[in-house]
């Protein structure tokens, strides 16, 4: 992850636009979910806590499979528009570094596009305090496919953190070496996020990178993006699909 903005500002400025997150930012594959869950999928009322659950994108493809499902998440507004879409479900209000969870409580600790904002010596341990014995921690990434060119156009003026093409995609990139989880793996699943020059716009604006820019220079980059979007072949003729790839790393605790 890059320097640009301070790393905790950028962690807590979601919050900001949470109902535009919720709207506008993507959704996860169901095979790399599955792929995380596959090491506890035979035990039994396996249950999951989705950390960082942000507006809920990850929570849903989870309810969509044989799992119980808890969400923590420490943003009121964030957590209030998951409240708002999936009403009914246990979301509480804490962070991966302090989870409100009794120890060995959950099979599996999923965390999308966020393991990046912990602080990994504090939040690995308690991880794994709350993990059963062989539970998986799993931390899931959507990345616009930036080895795409026009997508990669794109990115020159988002000035994203972290491009796919420049990920090291090594353990200490993706879920950093900790004594207390064993049997690293990472896979890579092709994705799709269906968008028009409008609505890319605002996934584009709800981006930490986007959010934590003055007024001014955040409406240039957005006038920016959108001009690109609409000058740009693939893009600005009504609707397409923004290539995506989740790269998907999980562990098991001894
Ligand atoms: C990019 S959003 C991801 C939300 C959701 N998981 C998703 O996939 O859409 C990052 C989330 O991490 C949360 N967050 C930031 N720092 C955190 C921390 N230390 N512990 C737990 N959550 C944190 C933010 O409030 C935000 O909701």
């Amino acid at each position: 992850m890059d320097d640009s903005g301070s790393k905790s500002r950028r962690a807590l400025s979601f919050g900001a636009r949470a109902a535009q997150y919720a709207e506008h930012r993507p959704d996860y594959p169901v095979e790399a979910v599955r792929w995380a869950l596959e090491p506890v999928r035979d035990r039994e009322q396996v249950r999951v806590l989705d950390l960082a659950a942000g507006t809920g994108r990850l929570t849903q493809v989870l309810l969509e499979e044989p799992v119980a499902v808890i969400a923590v998440e420490p943003d009121d507004a964030m957590r209030t528009e998951l409240l708002n879409r999936l009403s009914g479900l246990a979301a509480l209000k804490g962070t991966a570094e302090d989870i409100p969870l009794p120890d060995e409580r959950v099979d599996a600790v999923l965390v999308g596009q966020a393991f990046h904002w912990f602080d990994p010596e504090l939040a690995l341990p308690e991880i794994a305090r709350v993990l059963k014995p062989g539970g998986v921690l799993a931390a899931l990434w959507n990345h616009d496919d930036d080895r795409v060119p026009w997508v990669a156009g794109l990115a020159d003026i988002t000035g994203t953190g972290v491009r796919y093409s420049e990920r090291k995609h090594d353990r200490a990139d993706l879920l950093p070496e900790n004594d207390l989880f064993t049997a690293f793996s990472q896979r890579t699943f092709d994705h799709v996020h269906r968008r028009t020059a409008a609505t890319l716009t605002e996934t584009i604006a709800t981006h930490s990178v986007t959010l934590v820019k003055d007024e001014q220079e955040r409406a240039e980059t957005l006038g920016r993006v959108r001009a690109y979007l609409d000058s740009t072949p693939e893009t600005a003729g009504g609707e397409f699909e923004l290539p995506l790839v989740t790269i998907a790393a999980r562990v098991r605790k001894l």
